[in-house]
């Protein structure tokens, strides 16, 4: 039986930073192709007037490519009630009540900060708003084995599990779907995809900005809990999980939960991390801070197919390019035969799969070179896609979870799995290394490498997808 769709969206959170990055932009193209036509109420703490927050809604779109359509923006505008009010309060669930009307399916988006998730879905049962409602809930989905696993048994005494969406938006990302298709729609990975051909997979998220005024967040998160528990090991997920047993997404949640139970929890001498110079003088950012803007890992995965193959993740904040990336590199071929082959002159074979800013996706192989010798070079075979007018991952996964449609969301098996990995280095780890801006991070991070010719780093001068040729 097909799930109801939600007949409101409630954004708590909606005068805030995510809000007017990503959200707004995300409901104006909902609003625009006809997919979002339901109450939208918008919750914050500030005595806004709606004409203000109209405001907010127009600036947001300024910023994030204007707007081509004036009466979807006008639309957007009827759908949007704002109630101010305290999340502590019974009376800000009551003025929610009022504004969502008749509608009885409604959709909460808690677009505010982890420590206020329990707070809001313990307003939302004892107010009578959850029954017949989901809750979408934004990452990091906790700050800890022991903040998840409580934070899980709130929402799940408010919430049956099919209502929480918990939300990872790389998980709504074409290229990053397409791992999970590229993998199981063909047959000739299938057979090398394993310890005895995969000498290393390693995966780069890299910004060339900084943490853009969120300050106060990241004091709390740190780039750990910010991008690695969750968008990076959602792709080692993809890249690593078993083929599903059938087409139901379940069984998709399974594989990469198993994932997550099968990865050895870190250790101290696993990580590196870094912070960029100048960070302790941003706002809200203490004088001494140890937060890590930059993070670096090994992580072996103990199962039968992935027994003894590193997996290397690096994350930066002020790092030279922004890009995300993922190289997995082959076993050089068994005999040397050729005198360019041994000891292997350049990296050995290896897929890419770009996912960001392009999709691309790599095979790198040696061929040749013209003349008498036997002796040549390693050439990329790209695959460019551009994804013209793909809607952007919140645009998706709120249209998914407010159909229902769970399957590009987080399980609470696997979201607590991946706490359990990334437990043991929270608390205990070496102090953050500072590291100069528009460079690779800190140089401790190359001593992670035990197998493989170290971190891929496109050549400065050139974007990433066309380094490939220089840098093998
Ligand atoms: C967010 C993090 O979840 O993901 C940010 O909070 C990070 O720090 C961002 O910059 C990266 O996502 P995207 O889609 O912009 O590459």
């Amino acid at each position: 039986m097909a799930a109801t769709r939600s007949d409101a969206l409630v954004v708590f959170g909606v005068t805030g930073d995510l809000a007017h990055k990503m959200i707004f932009p995300a409901l104006y193209a909902l609003v625009k192709t006809g997919a979002l036509n339901v109450p939208i109420v918008g919750v914050a703490a500030p005595a806004w007037t709606q004409a203000q927050l109209a405001q907010r809604v127009e600036d947001s779109l300024a910023r994030s490519g204007g707007v081509d359509d004036p009466a979807a923006l006008r639309r957007l505008w009827d759908l949007l009630v704002y109630v101010s009010g305290d999340y502590k309060d019974a009376g800000t669930f009551d003025a929610i009540k009022k504004a969502l009307g008749s509608a009885f399916h409604p959709a909460h988006y808690l677009a505010i900060p982890p420590a206020l998730f329990e707070t809001v879905i313990k307003g939302l049962g004892d107010a009578g708003l959850a029954e017949g409602a989901r809750v979408i809930v934004e990452k990091p989905f906790g700050r800890d084995l022991a903040s998840a696993l409580a934070l899980n048994r709130v929402a799940r005494s408010v919430f049956p599990e099919d209502a929480i969406f918990r939300i990872d938006h790389f998980l709504g990302k074409e290229a990053i779907m397409n791992i999970l298709y590229f993998r199981f729609a063909n047959s000739f990975l299938e057979p090398i995809w394993n310890r005895n051909y995969i000498a290393s997979i390693q995966v780069t998220l890299a910004e060339d900005f900084g943490i853009k005024g969120r300050g106060g967040f990241y004091e709390t998160a740190g780039y750990l809990r910010d991008v690695v528990q969750n968008h990076l090991f959602q792709i080692v997920a993809l890249l690593a999980m078993e083929p599903p047993a059938g087409r139901d997404y379940g069984a998709v949640q399974s594989e990469k939960a198993k994932v997550f139970q099968g990865m050895r929890p870190l250790t101290a001498k696993d990580v590196v991390r870094g912070q960029y110079v100048g960070y302790q003088n941003e706002p809200d950012v203490a004088k001494d801070s140890d937060v890590e803007t930059f993070c670096a890992l090994r992580l072996f995965i103990d199962s039968w197919r992935w027994e003894g193959v590193p997996f290397y993740l690096r994350s930066g904040k002020f790092l030279a390019q922004t890009f995300t990336d993922v190289l997995v590199e082959l076993k050089p071929p068994p005999q040397p035969l050729f005198a360019d082959s041994a000891p292997a002159p350049e990296r050995a074979n290896y897929f890419r799969f770009q996912l960001s800013p392009k999709s691309v996706i790599g095979l790198a192989a040696r061929v040749k070179r013209v003349g008498k010798e036997f002796v040549g070079e390693q050439r990329e075979l790209s695959l460019i896609d551009e994804h013209v007018g793909e809607p952007t991952a919140y645009a998706r996964l709120l249209d998914d979870a407010m159909a229902g449609d769970g399957a590009l969301f987080t399980r609470e098996d696997a979201v607590e799995a991946a706490w359990t990995v990334v437990d043991p280095i929270l608390e205990t780890h070496t102090k953050a290394v500072l590291y100069d801006r528009g460079g690779w991070g800190p140089k401790e991070a190359d001593a992670l490498f035990t197998v493989g010719r170290g971190w891929d780093n496109p050549s400065s001068d050139l974007a990433p997808t066309h380094a490939a040729s220089k840098h093998l």
